[in-house]
């Protein structure tokens, strides 16, 4: 794809880790509403990317970089001549991080003085697969942004990073207020929660401290069409598990859903409107599982769909009205189903021979309120 000229009078961000399940829908929609897109993604000539350049307006208005959050250099390229930073690469892995060598690692702590919470989590997997990409990522493209004299930075975080807080008033709504508790979340070991929750209370201290407008959004469990159909990503594989069934078991606790679509919507909104250091929370109000598998089984009666589910004494209420109040207006929770079951029928994804399991992050323990 040819650079774009540098003198292009069109407003130019940058979205990491473009061809994700969410980035590849932001890139979509920030060329639909006349943006000059630099996307970074580490593999540029992996085919599985190749679908960013069919995306309508590619060919003039987005450029692809090769970057790893985890090399800085990589980093500066990309976000040369842009006025925003949407940071949405960020692991989100399918199975469970192992630690095989908790207890080594503890030992060659035991002579520093000052520990961040990535030295207090295991150097093993745990460490290399989610809690450095994405808190040292945060960490690198946050002074790549200051390097190359960006504006705007847009965090991607998570719903886990606001409901794992045992501490939390009981029947109180949460908003955005609620913070994880990171100890809880090490000592339950629910390394994707402790991740997002250090990444994001990073991003909106740096913010603060290094005059960068920082704003973050908390999207739910994001379901959606697939604008590539090479590879599910780790939520849209809980969905093809729930329609198709297999060995795992599921609790019936409440999810909160949104469409990928909303998702960028709200972070375009969250781009043009927002003011400095402000945190939304991102979801529709919250379903059992049993309910969505009620709607989806009247939807599509003829998938066999996960029967094994244990009822669990938990629910937790949160409001997206931050976001609401700011003009965001979700679809409904029906269009987001069947757009994604025809999105993954389209790409042979629920095909009754290719085996199926639940990604283990969906069987991470409840929290006891
Ligand atoms: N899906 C959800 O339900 C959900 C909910 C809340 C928040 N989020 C957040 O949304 C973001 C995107 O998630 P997604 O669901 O769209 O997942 P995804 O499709 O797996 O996207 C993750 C992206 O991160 C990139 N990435 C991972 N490590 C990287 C590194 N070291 N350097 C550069 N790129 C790296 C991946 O690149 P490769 O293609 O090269 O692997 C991929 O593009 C994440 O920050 C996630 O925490 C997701």
């Amino acid at each position: 794809m040819e650079p774009l000229p540098s003198s292009s009078p069109l407003p130019r961000v940058c979205v990491t880790g473009g061809g994700g399940f969410i980035a590849s829908w932001l890139v979509k929609l920030l060329l639909s509403r006349g943006y000059a897109v630099h996307a970074t993604v580490r593999d540029p000539c992996d085919p599985k990317n190749a679908f960013l350049k069919q995306l309508d307006g590619a060919q003039e208005n987005l450029r692809l970089f090769k970057a790893n959050m985890l090399d800085y250099d990589t980093l500066t390229a990309p976000f040369a001549g842009c006025e925003g930073v949407f940071h949405v690469a960020s692991p989100v892995p399918e199975g469970k991080l192992v630690d095989p060598e908790a207890s080594a690692s503890s030992i060659l702590l035991l002579g520093k003085t000052c520990l961040t919470v990535t030295d207090l989590v295991p150097h093993t997997t745990v460490q290399k697969e989610m809690m450095t990409p994405t808190i040292e990522g945060t960490r690198n493209v946050l002074k790549a942004c200051s390097a190359m004299n960006v504006k705007k930075f847009i965090q991607v975080s998570s719903v886990a990073a606001a409901v794992y807080n045992p501490g939390w008033p009981q029947g109180k709504v949460r908003d955005e207020s609620s913070w994880s508790d990171k100890e809880f979340c090490r000592e339950n070991e629910i390394w994707y929660a402790l991740a997002k929750t250090e990444a994001e209370e990073i991003a909106l201290e740096y913010g603060k401290k290094n005059g960068l407008q920082v704003i973050s959004l908390c999207p739910g469990v994001v379901f959606g069409p697939l604008l590539q159909h090479m590879v599910l990503n780790t939520t849209s594989k809980v969905l093809v598990y729930i329609i198709k069934g297999g060995p795992d078991t599921m609790t019936n606790k409440s999810w909160p859903i949104v469409d990928v679509r909303d998702v960028a919507d709200a972070l375009l909104l969250l781009y043009n409107k927002a003011g400095s250091s402000e945190r939304y929370l991102c979801s529709l109000d919250l379903l059992d599982m049993k309910d969505l598998l009620e709607i989806l089984k009247n939807m599509y009666p003829n998938y066999s769909y996960a029967d094994k589910i244990v009822d669990a004494d938990y629910r937790i209420e949160m409001t997206s009205h931050r976001l609401k109040n700011l003009g965001w207006k979700p679809r409904k929770l029906e269009e987001t189903l069947a757009h994604s079951v025809e999105s993954y029928e389209e790409a042979g994804f629920l095909q009754v021979s290719e085996p199926c399991r639940l990604p283990f992050l969906f069987l991470v323990p409840t929290v006891q309120e």
